[in-house]
């Protein structure tokens, strides 16, 4: 496909900001039932921040639109994005406090997350339509479903001719057929993929990349963790496999966001989907090595040594 050779931002997020609460736990509790963990770190999370703090880390122009409380967690998040060279001037404040993150981390780095939208709810179709001088200076836009559905149908309808998108549907909700049929690709991992699917699901994640493309996108990317990851385009008829390198994970939060972020840019460069998904494996294990979610994103330096 192409894309806008003369943009300003090789990518423009659009998504959620949130405070992530992380406290390490030997096990999650059963319901009514109380564990210890861990000292609480705070970190700066969202998977629409972390899509822009990895891409901007990563050496991509980066700019994020959208929308944090009048309060100290959206200044902490408002600090990250800027350390790391992100364009926030797509960043509202005010409405509502910022989004909220709860995460527990178990000992072989999994997470579980409970988000409270707050701020990140209030992103209207208003906002995105508000917005069109940056939809017209990206070569490519990111988008993920931790704001309003009817938010996200609207980036759909926003994007420029020659724009790319890209849809990560988490956490996943059932999404209009005009959405889907904007992505490009769309990228799940199995949890998402099987609930897209239903009960349509086959048994194979080749079967789910082939039938999700049936679905509309014009390509399709399945992640795997430690496995990788499938690529499936529609303009070819294959599904093809990437592998992951093998890392030591400590904790794989925003690993997937890093992944989309690193796959996303690579696209907007010019390469084929099976290449910027090998460079986005690199990035998403590399980000699984270190704690948190922004401040484990590598460094295109830091990807080469992996
Ligand atoms: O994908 C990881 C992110 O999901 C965390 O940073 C948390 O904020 C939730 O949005």
């Amino acid at each position: 496909m192409h894309v806008n050779d003369h943009s300003r931002y090789d990518l423009l997020v659009v998504g959620s900001a949130n405070a992530d609460l992380v406290i390490g736990v030997e096990r999650r509790p059963a319901p009514g039932e109380t564990v210890l963990g861990s000292d609480l770190a705070v970190h700066p999370g969202g998977k629409g921040g972390n899509q822009a703090v990895a891409a901007a880390r990563l050496g991509a122009a980066t700019a994020l639109l959208a929308r944090v409380g009048d309060d100290a967690h959206g200044r902490l998040l408002l600090e990250s994005q800027r350390a790391a060279g992100v364009d926030t001037s797509g960043v509202l404040v005010g409405g509502a406090p910022t989004g909220v993150a709860l995460i527990t981390v178990d000992p072989s780095g999994d997470n579980s997350i409970v988000v409270s939208p707050g701020a990140n709810a209030r992103l209207t179709p208003q906002d995105i339509r508000a917005a069109g001088a940056l939809f017209a200076a990206a070569r490519v836009v990111s988008v993920q479903l931790e704001i309003p559905l009817e938010t996200v149908a609207e980036v759909a309808h926003a994007m420029s001719p020659g724009t790319r998108l890209v849809l990560n549907p988490s956490p996943p909700a059932p999404l209009p057929g005009q959405v889907l049929a904007a992505c490009d690709p769309l990228v799940v991992n199995e949890h998402e993929a099987r609930y897209i699917l239903g009960s349509a699901a086959g048994a194979t994640p080749e079967e789910w990349a082939r039938a999700l493309l049936g679905l509309g996108p014009r390509s399709v990317v399945v992640t795997l963790g430690a496995a990788g990851a499938l690529v499936a385009d529609g303009r070819r008829d294959d599904v093809v496999h990437v592998p992951s390198p093998e890392v030591q994970a400590v904790d794989t939060t925003g690993a997937g966001d890093a992944f989309t972020a690193a796959l996303a840019w690579r696209l907007g460069r010019g390469e084929e989907l099976t290449e910027a998904a090998a460079f986005a494996v690199r990035v998403g294990a590399a980000a699984v090595t270190r704690q948190g979610a922004q401040a484990s994103f590598p460094t295109a330096q830091e990807v080469s040594a992996l």
